[in-house]
């Protein structure tokens, strides 16, 4: 077994205390840190439970993963993914952060912000659809939180309404990175414990056999050429604007084949009411040629989002109320 997360096995640092006793200082948290609590949700490969810290009893939602799913089903290396990823994008507000990794003989152990107000999906279905302002800022918060992974040199690759979820303060927390692609950090001259997924340089096997996303979400390039790059998560961003304003994802279809149709097709039309605005900047986004969809920085500065105060400030804003 190549679990990555074995270092600091026992857990313990000899230190010195003031008095110069040798002391045994806890340096690794365990399962018996926290107690837990109800289920948050449940994956393929995973079950998220509330968790508090024992000693100062912060909540978190920590993510269980059963090492014999993951090998049985060959995914050892996107667990390594997802925690590379998560360490790689802490410090980020609109990212949900990985505070520590432990494991017993059963499982992996991945604790977690804790996200309150659950997925943006939920929030949207209770309300059917959110007006222009709602859709502007939540939308805002997504693509700064976007903008962060991709300068760090991370495509999601499974963005969508599911994987949004909202803290307390009802601002955005990106979640599941476990299909995530990991591009070399543009940031640091080179990382070798890192898990690449073979950035670019798989061969055909494995490329036709690689991850495909949510059927509703996916781009065409994914589905055409089965590669996807950081314009492919703008994609997701654009179907997901339509659908905060609409109540429904732009490609739906009643299976996954009809779906790729409609997608590779760019089958999809705007509902009356629409606003011009959020029109024009969702048909620069849903362009079939990923190197002709709108750059971030274009999008910042697209009139749908005129008014916002990118940065710093647009997480210290108060989410609007939801209508
Ligand atoms: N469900 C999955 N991840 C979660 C998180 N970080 N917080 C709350 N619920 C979740």
């Amino acid at each position: 077994e190549e679990w990555k997360d074995k270092g600091a096995a026992l857990g313990v640092r000899e230190e010195y205390d003031d008095n110069g006793k040798l002391v045994l200082r806890q340096v690794k948290k365990g399962v018996r840190d926290f107690v837990f609590g109800r289920t948050l949700g449940e994956g393929s490969y995973s079950t998220v439970l509330l968790a508090t810290d024992r000693q100062t009893l912060k909540e978190y939602a920590v993510k269980i993963l059963d090492k014999k799913h993951i090998i049985k089903e060959k995914k050892i290396k996107y667990v390594n993914i997802e925690k590379d990823t998560l360490n790689r994008l802490i410090e980020h507000p609109g990212i949900v952060r990985l505070y520590y990794t432990f494991q017993d003989s059963a499982s992996l152990y991945y604790v977690l912000d804790i996200a309150s107000g659950g997925e943006l999906l939920g929030v949207l279905k209770k309300i059917g659809s959110f007006d222009e302002e709602c859709t502007r800022f939540y939308g805002a918060q997504i693509l700064d939180a976007i903008e962060h992974m991709h300068n760090r040199g991370v495509i999601h690759r499974d963005l969508k309404p599911e994987n949004v979820l909202l803290d307390d303060q009802m601002h955005i927390k990106i979640t599941d990175f476990g299909t995530a692609k990991l591009l070399p950090d543009p940031r640091k001259p080179k990382d070798p414990a890192t898990s690449y997924d073979m950035a670019g340089e798989d061969d055909e096997l494995t490329r036709a056999q690689s991850f495909v996303g949510t059927a509703e979400y996916v781009s065409p390039e994914l589905l055409t050429e089965k590669n996807a790059c950081k314009a492919s998560d703008l994609w997701a961003f654009g179907c997901i604007i339509y659908q905060l304003l609409t109540g429904r994802p732009p490609f739906k279809a009643a299976n996954e084949y009809l779906t790729f149709q409609k997608i590779v097709g760019l089958d999809y039309a705007f509902p009356p009411g629409f606003p011009p605005a959020a029109r024009d900047l969702v048909e620069r986004l849903l362009v079939l040629d990923p190197q002709r969809r709108l750059s971030i920085e274009h999008i910042k500065n697209h009139e749908f989002f005129d008014g916002i105060q990118w940065g710093r400030g647009l997480w210290r804003m108060k989410a609007p109320r939801l209508k």
